[in-house]
């Protein structure tokens, strides 16, 4: 199918342009992965933010989509970014942001880019979506597959899931299919499978479509800082298909004119799964395989991610960094979040906060800090222990009060 007017879709490998999308969303001469490109031109302000459309249809002047494509939505985006004012303090950074991401339709900023390779997916007539997924992908895929009315097949690593993910996924109605190994194994499958099965179509970040959804967190983040670029953008690094986009998005604010700089991006990856990190300090361009990754953040235990060609790019243009943490940082920042600024995130999504330890004292005084929370914390419980069962259990009203004077240390009724 036609590209939308005044696009191309790129092959950053060979170069290759392509008008139309070809099977598997990659590049038919080399396979490699494919960026779309609008086609020249400026844009101001008002033209990109100016639009009644919610979340990130809004953008539309910078989505590949002629006028009257109507989109299959949920109405994602248009996360709030918090200001940290609790936990500043503690880790060093005075103007940290929070980019709460779980707070998008099912829970994770897949959703940004689902909407809209869904949105193209269902437009080129194709009636089975499928991915292969750590979990996010997956529920989100299933939700936009419902709303569409199409099937959703979704492939996961068999018992590496957050349960609260596959919950979704059934309730949406997916047919999930396990896999004997882990993400990369189920991933690769897929992609080995996909290009030869006419119908199908793939909906991991590999589709240049998905990154087009995803970018519109730059730009939220502009407009949500006062039309202000922040210094550093910090997020979790899995398939690396998240900070090509959000670094695309900055690109773009500043390509077509509305902005005059970039933020550093910093990719965080946990220690056990980090070959990105690796490529990155070695100054390769290529990643080395993580044969058996392993973090207590699922979403992120990933050891050949798909994009990671991209991900070097943006970490390199930008000036950026990728840094690593341990499992026990990764815990200890997301009770720290929990517990202080009332954000309750996934383990991934607590990876960049956890990183700030290690950089805040590298950073200017004043730099402007986000951190992209991707996924929100009420899928992914396993990893908290519940004291449920040690809580004072009460049975009537002078035990209530005995335990709530003690709470107060004062009693609260008078003698
Ligand atoms: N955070 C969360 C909560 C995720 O679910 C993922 C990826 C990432 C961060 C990393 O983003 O892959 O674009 O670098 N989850 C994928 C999935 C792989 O299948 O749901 P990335």
């Amino acid at each position: 199918m036609k590209v939308a007017a005044g696009w191309l879709l790129r092959c950053i490998d060979c170069g290759s342009m392509f008008d139309s999308d070809p099977a598997g969303y990659t590049c038919s001469r080399c396979n490699g992965l494919l960026e779309a490109l609008k086609e020249g031109g400026s844009l101001t302000r008002g033209e990109l933010y100016g639009r009644p459309a919610k979340g990130i249809w809004r953008f539309r002047a910078l989505l590949p989509f002629g006028p009257d494509v109507r989109p299959v939505s949920l109405d994602e985006g248009g996360t709030p970014l918090i200001k940290a004012v609790n936990i500043s303090r503690e880790l060093r950074v005075r103007n940290l942001h929070v980019k709460n991401e779980g707070q998008n339709p099912t829970g994770s900023f897949k959703d940004r880019g689902m909407t809209v390779s869904v949105t193209r997916a269902v437009e080129s007539g194709v009636r089975v979506l499928i991915c292969a997924s750590t979990g996010n992908t997956s529920a989100s895929m299933s939700a936009y597959a419902a709303r569409a009315g199409v099937t959703a097949a979704i492939i996961v690593p068999a018992g590496k899931v957050a349960a609260g993910k596959m919950v979704q996924a059934t309730a949406f109605g997916a047919k999930i299919i396990r896999v004997d190994g882990n993400f990369d194994d189920a991933l690769s499958m897929l992609l080995q499978t996909i290009s030869g099965l006419p119908g199908f179509a793939g909906m991991n970040s590999v589709n240049p479509y998905r990154l087009e959804g995803q970018k519109s967190t730059a730009f939220e983040i502009y407009e949500q800082l006062g039309f202000s670029v922040p210094d550093y953008v910090v997020l979790p690094v899995g398939n690396a298909g998240n900070i090509s986009a959000i670094w695309k998005g900055f690109k773009e604010l500043r390509d077509f004119g509305i902005t005059e700089k970039v933020p550093r991006m910093v990719g965080v990856q946990a220690v056990g799964a980090s070959p990105i990190a690796r490529a990155f300090w070695k100054g390769s361009e290529t990643i080395t395989p993580v044969d058996d990754p392993n973090t207590v953040a699922s979403a992120i235990r990933i050891g050949k991610p798909a994009s990671a060609k991209k991900a070097l790019a943006a970490l390199r243009e930008s000036e950026g960094m990728a840094l690593t943490v341990t499992d026990e940082e990764i815990t200890a920042a997301r009770s720290l979040l929990s517990s202080k600024e009332g954000i309750f995130v996934e383990p991934a999504s607590a990876a960049p906060i956890a990183a700030l330890r290690e950089i805040s004292g590298k950073l200017e005084k004043d730099a402007v800090v986000v951190c992209v929370c991707t996924g929100n914390g009420l899928k992914d419980q396993e990893s908290i222990r519940i004291d449920i069962e040690d809580a004072p259990l009460v049975s009537d009203r002078s035990g209530l009060t005995d335990l709530l004077e003690r709470l107060a240390s004062r009693p609260l009724v008078p003698a």
